[in-house]
């Protein structure tokens, strides 16, 4: 599964792999700006929470938002998940867990949530929910079948992605679109909210049915993509 999309021209897949450094240097540079305006003269004015994650964005490429998801988003995309009748339930890039707790809201008493992450300082405040059918992990996505199998599990019924595809080769997409896949257990879903519209072409080689919505109400705005297995 490393082959690039045949559809694609050579350029257009240049392109297409450059997409999350260029979208992501851009934010980067503004938001740059918007730090330097919030800390001049005004510190006692910005929000220490808000700038805490913008550092940590401005230090780690894979952070990919610039703040956690906003209400809207959480909500589109937790409805998206269709939690009524999970029992496993795993997240790919948790955060410091503005999905999770929604996701903990939603989801059943009897149900287990696998949500991983790796970025240190964002795990450190994930690990403080507190909810024994939450595990947390600092790990890598890309390791998930050895993240599930190391506790015990073997598929999941719903498996939410925050984590950005932009980020990773082409390559790289297929791998971790294969092992989502296979992972999920017959009639689950994957739910990926993203800024990027990498997913469209690939998602209907590995799932039978894909819906797509659009969530403008969060900074950056981000695509929701739900696919059945
Ligand atoms: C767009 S943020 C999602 C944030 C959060 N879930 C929210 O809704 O606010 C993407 C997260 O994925 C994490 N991430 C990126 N690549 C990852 C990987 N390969 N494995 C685990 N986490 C990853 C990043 O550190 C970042 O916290």
């Amino acid at each position: 599964m490393s082959k690039p999309d045949p559809r694609a021209s050579k350029s257009d897949r240049d392109v297409l792999d450059n997409l999350g450094a260029l979208i992501g240097g851009q934010i980067k540079r503004g938001m740059s700006k918007l730090e330097e305006v919030i800390s001049d003269g005004k510190k006692e004015h910005a929000d220490s929470k808000f700038m805490g994650y913008v550092k940590v964005f401005m230090d780690d490429p894979a952070v990919a938002a610039v703040t956690p998801s906003s209400r809207y988003l959480v909500d589109r995309t937790v409805k998206a998940m269709n939690l009524a009748h999970a029992k496993v339930i795993v997240e790919y890039g948790a955060a410091r867990g503005v999905m999770t707790r929604r996701i903990l809201e939603k989801m059943r008493p009897d149900a287990k949530l696998i949500a991983i992450e790796f970025n240190t300082p964002l795990f450190e405040e994930l690990k403080k929910i507190s909810d024994p059918r939450m595990i947390p992990v600092h790990g890598d996505v890309r390791e998930i079948e050895k993240i599930l199998a190391k506790h015990g599990l073997t598929g999941a019924d719903v498996i939410v992605s925050g984590v950005p595809f932009a980020f990773f080769s082409g390559r790289g997409r297929h791998e971790l679109l294969t092992k989502t896949s296979a992972l999920l257990n017959d009639g689950g879903r994957f739910v990926a909210y993203q800024v990027t519209t990498h997913l469209i072409p690939m998602l209907p080689d590995y799932f039978s049915k894909v819906d797509t919505q659009f969530e403008v109400r969060n900074m950056p705005p981000h695509f929701v993509f739900t696919a059945l297995k």
